[in-house]
């Protein structure tokens, strides 16, 4: 059997690392193909878990804009896939690369799998694009690999089969715990951080989704803004994510802050490191609502709504949005209230036990195994 993963960003990289690095080892036959809708967080990325694509269609064009991605992926993948053939594609999760790519594999009839299946917010909306590119991969899908039960549940409510479906739990929890035992044995530095993160207090701040460009990333700026005043001696530390719509908009507002660290995008080890000994972190990325349950870490997340319910029900994470003062307010109740930030910092990991690839391989194995059987 040949697989073809394809991925084109970051979080895709990351949650994708074990589990193309499993199928390498099992696959002979597998392929990694890489969109390259981030060029450098990708390459930053792979870079970390020493992945080799095998096709790399060096997509990413500054600001691109949706469609026209849309459209570079639909065509880059389609040929690759002409030319491969391969008997199923892996897709991650829910960005373009997954949508298009998904599209691309539909239209030559290759079976695909959908891996991080059935998340929603189900507002069309929110996030934008995502929640629309993960329904279009889960209709388009033929292998359902859902991290949580609640994820199982809510394909089974859109009719999927229940035998295309398997939980697997998140291979993001795989890569943090290779990480993170990497980093047992390691000694990781942040070179642009002026202090060593195991002697300081600080918060970590990531921030990038399309709903908040504008008014949006303004309103969290601001509110980071009025946390250091308050705070002098509290560091806040953002590796500042590279689109120009926060890049150009995050330097400008909090540049001359003296206690606001804006870093580069940061490698997933460093990153890592830097969670594991925050005091809090204010986020609206997917992965790290899944990464800092199972660190211990409190997290605010700067969205109205998320498709990781699970770790708002375990208590370690809470919706706060974009307003200022729900920002500045909740982020002072954990600073000020220890028995607030006692209950959020229990570490609870609803999203599994790191072995998500290794459920997701078995599934693929046992679905070519059951289809050479009926053939
Ligand atoms: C994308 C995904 C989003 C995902 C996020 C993870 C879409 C529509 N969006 O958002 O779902 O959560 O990645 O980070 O699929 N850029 C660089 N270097 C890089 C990466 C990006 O310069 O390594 C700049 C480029 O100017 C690029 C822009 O960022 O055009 C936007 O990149 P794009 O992938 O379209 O959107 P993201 O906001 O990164
Ligand atoms: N991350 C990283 N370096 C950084 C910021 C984040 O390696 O400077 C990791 C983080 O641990 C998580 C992933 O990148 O695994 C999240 O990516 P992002 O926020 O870009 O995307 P999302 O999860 O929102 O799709």
């Amino acid at each position: 059997m040949k697989i073809i993963s394809i991925i084109g960003t970051r979080p895709e990289a990351i949650k994708m690392a074990p589990v193309v690095q499993l199928l390498y080892s099992q696959i002979r036959s597998h392929q990694l193909l890489i969109t390259a809708q981030h060029r450098g967080m990708l390459d930053q990325t792979l870079r970390i878990f020493n992945l080799t694509p095998d096709h790399d269609l060096d997509l990413m064009q500054r600001n691109q804009s949706i469609v026209d991605l849309t459209c570079r992926v639909l065509t880059g993948v389609s040929e690759v896939l002409r030319g491969e053939r391969p008997d199923l594609v892996l897709v991650h999760g829910d960005t373009t690369t997954t949508m298009a790519a998904s599209l691309a594999a539909f239209y030559q009839q290759i079976p695909i799998g959908h891996v991080e299946a059935g998340l929603r917010t189900r507002d069309k909306y929110s996030p934008f694009p995502e929640e629309l590119n993960r329904r279009i991969t889960d209709c388009l899908a033929d292998l359902y690999f859902a991290p949580t039960e609640l994820n199982r549940k809510l394909l089974l409510a859109e009719n999927v089969a229940p035998e295309q479906i398997v939980v697997t739990g998140n291979t993001a929890i795989d890569a943090l715990f290779f990480m993170k035992s990497k980093l047992a044995a390691t000694t990781v530095t942040v070179d642009e951080l002026s202090f060593n993160p195991k002697d300081k207090d600080y918060l970590l701040v990531t921030a990038h989704r399309r709903e908040s460009f504008g008014e949006g990333i303004l309103r969290i700026c601001r509110a980071l803004k009025e946390i250091s005043t308050r705070y002098p001696d509290l560091q806040i530390v953002y590796p500042v994510h590279k689109n120009p719509n926060i890049h150009t908009v995050v330097h400008r507002e909090l540049g001359a802050c003296e206690n606001v660290q804006l870093l580069n995008p940061l490698d997933y080890d460093q990153f890592c490191h830097l969670m594991i000994h925050s005091r809090l972190i204010l986020t609206d990325s997917g992965g790290i609502q899944e990464e800092a349950p199972s660190l211990g870490i409190p997290v605010l997340v700067l969205r109205d709504k998320t498709e990781r319910q699970e770790a708002v029900t375990a208590g370690t994470v809470k919706l706060v949005g974009t307003d200022v003062d729900a920002i500045v307010t909740e982020t002072i109740r954990l600073l000020g209230e220890p028995e607030v930030y006692t209950r959020m910092s229990v570490a609870r990991n609803p999203y599994g036990d790191g072995k998500a690839s290794q459920r997701i391989l078995t599934a693929i194995q046992a679905h070519f195994r059951d289809k050479r059987l009926r053939a």
